[in-house]
């Protein structure tokens, strides 16, 4: 996906099937090497970043077959004690997770970058203060990080700074493998980290507190393979409830988890958008258009941050969107670089800080250069809900997290060719 051209202006209704989670499919995928067996998963989604950890996993020696059924078979007990090029790990966020799992199956990891969405300094201090807690001796080189367990790790308390999801994740994936009790505490709780621990729990690991602050492993010697089905994207679920709202609606996304949506239905009704839920769909509609709100986001279960450029990209349509609107990020220091090509169609937007106030205002159609996963969906939002002819370019960001983008946009009615 290079290239994504938009005829914008167009009212978008219909139902989306949601795909699988590519923030459960990562840790998944990488936490899978602790099991040293057969695993299968369904509902994996075919996106970049997902292509890229099978790439990974390929190089570090499991052999991966996707079998006629949709679901993907990966033998892990092939996996050897290896640390794959930076060129394949700097490609994505997930590779920190090599951390762990390597870590607690061969006594050493090494890793050399991880890539991800440019958000300001990403730091991973928690995750290695968590290892060296469980006993490994951690070396930060220009070339990148080592960690050494020559004598194995052993249970610990690990009080986190915040709550990390990456640091949640990547030290439940060596605590399942390690002998004695870790408690991580302030634990992240968000779906992903859940996804996780279920997945980890069918292959043998004894996890307790999962959406709680305090999440305790009790490490056994030996985990197995299991299947997991990767739980619905959420954030790929909120994306196009959001062209819902923008472009009218009544846009249905189907085989997602409601609950894990909370903050983003509470919001639209505030916005006075018409909110249908059922087990496991979503329907939304804003025929009248809606009135701008006030998003800040956090640790769930707050408002996502992944899901705040897409609000914002609402907050800016003045053809639909009235009053003021303003977005507070306090997960990551720098998330607001999408604003900036927004601001080139014309949107009324002030920054201070971490909060972003939005007037709305009228839109033009535009060339833009997509900065990251998430701020490329706010600016295809700002596309499809404004009249005439847009560009986005740099768009393979946003296809390291939507599969069928272009099926699914025109399945709503949207007009759109990725190239
Ligand atoms: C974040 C999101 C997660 C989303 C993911 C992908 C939250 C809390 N996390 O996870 O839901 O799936 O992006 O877009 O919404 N931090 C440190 N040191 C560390 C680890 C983190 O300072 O060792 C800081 C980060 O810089 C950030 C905050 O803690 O400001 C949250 O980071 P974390 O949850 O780890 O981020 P991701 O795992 O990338």
């Amino acid at each position: 996906m290079n290239k994504i051209v938009v005829n914008g202006g167009r009212r978008l209704s219909g139902e989306v099937t949601v795909g699988g989670s590519k923030n459960a499919a990562l840790p998944i995928l990488f936490g899978g090497i602790v099991t040293g067996d057969v695993c299968t998963f369904s509902n994996l989604p075919r996106v970049s970043d997902v292509l890229q950890t099978l790439e990974i996993l390929k190089f570090l020696g499991a052999r991966i077959r996707f079998l006629q059924s949709g679901d993907v078979r990966v033998d892990y007990s092939s996996v050897r004690a290896a640390c794959a090029p930076c060129t394949l790990t700097s490609a994505i966020r997930g590779s920190t997770y090599l951390l762990g799992a390597m870590l607690a199956r061969f006594g050493k990891a090494e890793l050399g970058g991880a890539g991800g969405c440019d958000f300001g300094s990403r730091p991973i201090d928690q995750h290695l203060l968590g290892f060296e807690r469980m006993g490994a001796v951690v070396t930060c080189r220009e070339s990148g990080v080592v960690l050494e367990a020559p004598n194995g790790l052993h249970g610990a308390t690990i009080p986190l700074a915040m709550p990390s999801v990456g640091a949640t994740a990547n030290l439940m994936i060596a605590a399942s493998l390690t002998e004695g009790e870790t408690e991580i505490r302030n634990a992240a709780a968000e779906p992903h980290v859940a996804a996780l621990a279920a997945f980890l729990g069918d292959a043998g690991a004894r996890i307790t507190g999962v959406g709680t602050d305090t999440i305790c492993v009790q490490g056994v010697p030996k985990l197995h393979g299991t299947h997991n089905a990767i739980i619905p994207d959420m954030i790929e679920a909120g994306t196009y409830l959001c062209a819902g709202v923008a472009c009218g609606g009544p846009v249905r996304v189907r085989a997602v988890c409601p609950e894990h949506l909370t903050p983003l239905l509470d919001a639209f009704s505030k916005m006075g958008a018409q909110i249908e839920t059922g087990a496991r769909s979503i329907t939304v509609t804003a025929p009248k258009g809606y009135q701008c709100t006030d998003i800040v986001t956090g640790p769930f279960p707050a408002f996502p941050t992944d899901l705040h450029p897409q609000m914002a990209a609402l907050f800016c349509l003045g053809n639909r969107a009235s009053g003021e609107g303003s977005v507070t990020e306090l997960v990551f220091e720098s998330r607001f670089r999408y604003i900036e090509e927004l601001r080139l169609m014309g949107a009324a937007v002030s920054v201070r800080d971490r909060c972003a106030f939005i007037q709305p205002s009228s839109l033009q159609a535009k060339k833009l250069r997509s900065p990251d996963l998430r701020g490329g969906a706010a600016l295809l939002l700002a596309a499809l809900a404004t009249n005439g002819q847009s560009e986005i370019t740099n768009a393979s960001t946003i296809g390291r997290g939507y599969e069928h983008l272009e099926a699914k946009l025109r399945a709503l009615g949207a007009h759109i060719t990725v190239f």
